[in-house]
């Protein structure tokens, strides 16, 4: 079942969903022993709720002591170092001004040597920790979650991607527009190590671009060529849009 929830603006979206994140984390008391969980996306969607969460600890509202985070996605064959990369994003963006442990943060390697293992080790690791208390993400605009492009089984746990031209194209704008750039192949969580996975999913989907799928998303029949549709097979999870994805 999808709960929306829709704001005027992304801005508040973020302070909400912050809030929202820091909220669960509090009322679960996490200790060393009984970490809370939680799954992390990258892209233009959750940089303001990084920038609010960091607040909140700044404020002292909330700390990550005893988070254990796991990014959903990775690109390929991109330097770590590669201010495209999706580490590089998580540690400018949010993990180097909070008090994460750094063992607690889970991130694909794109340089892997052997990519079947690192995401079957993956996968593992998540298994070993149960359900992620709650899984952030959000949405390519042809409906990926994650990387999931469109078709990927509602079975599929973390494995090596191709990316569609069409999310090629979307990311080329953080590639200088030049899709030659942008990686084609990518490691990412599977549907089902989202959907399956987690007692919560809370979903971002913001802009004018986002308005097709995020009508789709809440409306069409649920499928594979729609992974986001598979959101309202969980049981809890809520969708946060601003106006302009609402288009009113
Ligand atoms: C990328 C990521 C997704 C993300 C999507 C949307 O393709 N792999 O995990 O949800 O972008 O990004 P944005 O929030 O910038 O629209």
């Amino acid at each position: 079942m999808v709960e929306p929830v829709k704001f005027e603006t992304k801005n508040e979206a973020a302070k909400y969903v912050a809030l929202y994140i820091a909220n669960s984390i509090n009322l679960f008391q996490p200790t060393e022993k009984k970490p809370y969980v939680l799954g992390l996306p990258t892209g233009s969607s959750p940089e303001p709720v990084y920038a609010e969460l960091i607040n909140l600890y700044k404020k002292r509202l909330v700390s990550f002591k005893n988070v254990v985070t796991f990014n959903m996605d990775e690109y390929c064959e991109i330097e770590p170092t590669n201010d495209q990369s999706y580490d590089y994003f998580m540690h400018k963006n949010f993990f180097d001004h909070v008090d994460l442990q750094p063992q607690n943060i889970n991130i694909l390697n794109s340089l892997a040597e052997d990519y079947e293992k690192e995401c079957a080790d993956y996968e593992a690791k998540i298994n070993r920790y149960g359900k992620f208390n709650l899984f952030m993400g959000g949405l390519g605009p042809n409906g990926h979650i994650a990387f999931n492009e469109s078709g990927s089984p509602r079975d599929s746990k973390t494995r090596i991607v191709n990316l569609d031209e069409s999310t090629i194209i979307a990311n080329s704008r953080f590639f200088g527009n030049d899709t030659s750039k942008v990686p084609n192949k990518a490691l990412s969580v599977g549907i089902s190590t989202i959907i399956d996975n987690s007692n919560e999913l809370l979903f971002l989907v913001f802009g004018e671009t986002k308005r097709e799928i995020l009508h789709k998303t809440l409306t069409s029949e649920i499928c594979s060529g729609i992974p986001s549709t598979y959101l309202r097979e969980h049981k809890n999870c809520i969708v946060v849009f601003d106006s302009e994805a609402a288009g009113n």
